[in-house]
């Protein structure tokens, strides 16, 4: 209205001229409205889409969560802040040194795979005295964060003891680490367990090793209810951390042939790798960023260097030449939103391999051992349900359904979902 006003106030003799300059104006303003209504169009759709992703992943977790006996919330009631804890405890020793964040979300990784998602890789020793998880091949120098864990738990003690899983201190920490370098922020159903078993020989046969085919690791992850989406996805958290070069310098020399560096690393990311790790050095030598530009921030970056020879994992770059999985890695290297949301997804996928039961399982006081000896079997199964019973009644569950639920059947699952709050 303003401009057609504009126009019609031109002195008289030059009001024809003026007349079509601001007719053209005109167009062209309701051109840049047209093109403006069409990106709010393309900008709803976008959002549409993700809100209905949101909701499906939502939907998924929360079935699984259902079936499994986890909630969301699970310590709403027993130990309120469990989740503020947790995240402190993060934030303060990321602020120190900003590489805990890959640390623990490998320990996740680590500790789901082996065992189920029981905090199983934090036991310093197991009980007929074998190698525990942590000492076998797969983990020993490599897998961290322990400290941190140890850290979380100690504080959580001393405001609810008894109460907090370590294996869900593992799970809300690696939730925290993602969102804190850049990923989204999700809700983690908890009430896990933490098992009594650990077994460097069953970490050995059930993490991936870097010298996988892409045959290898699908079968490895489906091993673990886990797809061939999931694979490429949670390989994403590559986008985190570092490898030693011991891990991938056979790429770099003697690969095909004698003196031969293997053939898909890109020109200028080989003559970086061989200046970091040079040959004949002593192994496993310095470590070098896997998400080569981006090692601290949680993006799509991995997939981009994936795409352009820049990847270091020989387990990670047969992704991107396997003709089943390679359609992903494109798909995530184009789509940032895709990749956020999907490595979520998955997240909470992993999140609820192999939980523990009451049977199996219990809170363990100290994450390193297990309850000690004054803690008979049957104390440690009473300490659980006296837990479980007191965040029954503190959820509004009456104390007669409370006790029987508490004595053997699973936890109730509702959706409370508090935890999806952003808190970063
Ligand atoms: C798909 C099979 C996988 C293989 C073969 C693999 C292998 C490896 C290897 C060899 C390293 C370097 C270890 C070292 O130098 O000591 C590493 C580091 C790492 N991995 Fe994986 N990984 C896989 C999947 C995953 C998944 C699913 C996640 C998480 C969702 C993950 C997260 C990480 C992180 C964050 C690091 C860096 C750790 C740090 O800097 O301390 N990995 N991985």
């Amino acid at each position: 209205m303003l401009s057609v006003f504009q126009c019609y106030r031109f002195p008289k003799p030059r009001f024809q001229f003026h007349l079509q300059l601001c007719g053209e104006r005109e167009r062209e303003r309701e051109r840049e409205r047209e093109r403006e209504r069409e990106r709010e169009r393309g900008e709803m759709n976008t959002r549409r889409v993700l809100r209905l992703i949101f909701a499906l992943v939502l939907a998924e977790a929360i079935s699984i969560a259902q079936a499994d006996g986890l909630r969301y919330g699970f310590y709403s009631g027993s130990c309120p802040n469990a989740e503020r804890i947790i995240a402190d405890t993060i934030r303060s020793h990321f602020q120190s040194d900003n590489t805990i964040a890959a640390g623990l979300l490998r320990l996740h990784f680590h500790d789901c795979f082996v065992q189920g998602c029981d905090g199983s890789i934090l036991l310093d020793s197991s009980t007929d005295g074998s190698v525990v998880e942590k000492e076998s091949t797969r983990n020993k120098n490599s897998v961290r964060g322990f400290e941190i864990i140890d850290d979380a738990k100690t504080r959580l003690e001393a405001s609810c003891p008894g109460v907090v899983s370590c294996a869900d201190i593992i799970a809300l920490a690696a939730r925290d680490s993602v969102a804190i370098t850049g990923g989204l922020f999700y809700g983690v159903p908890t009430g896990r367990l933490d098992g009594k078993i650990s077994r460097g020989s069953d970490a050995d046969a059930d993490l991936p090793a870097a010298s996988f085919t892409a045959a290898q690791l699908k079968k490895n992850f489906n091993k673990k209810g886990l797809g061939v989406d999931d694979l490429i996805l949670l390989s994403g958290g590559h986008t985190l951390g570092r490898a030693k070069c011991a891990i991938f310098s056979d790429r770099l020399y003697n690969f095909s042939s004698p003196g031969a560096p293997d053939p898909s690393l890109s020109s200028s990311y080989l003559t970086i790798l061989k200046s970091i790790c040079p040959q004949g050095a002593p192994l496993p030598g310095p470590t070098v960023a896997l998400d080569k530009g981006s090692e601290f921030k949680f993006d799509n970056s991995y997939y981009n260097n994936l795409v352009n020879g820049n990847g270091l994992l020989k387990s990670d770059v047969v992704l991107k030449d396997d003709s089943e999985t390679k359609s992903l890695v494109t798909s995530f290297s184009a789509n940032s939103d895709k990749f956020l949301w999907g490595f979520v997804g998955s997240m909470m996928k992993m999140g609820q391999i192999g939980l523990k039961t009451s049977q199996n399982g219990e809170v363990r006081l100290k994450c390193n051992v297990f309850n000690g000896p004054g803690t008979t079997t049957a104390n440690k199964q009473n300490s659980y349900q006296t837990n479980l019973f007191s965040h029954l009644v503190a959820n509004g569950i009456n104390q007669q359904s409370a006790a029987n639920l508490s004595e053997g059947g699973t936890p109730s699952v509702q959706d409370d979902n508090e935890s999806c709050k952003k808190q970063f």
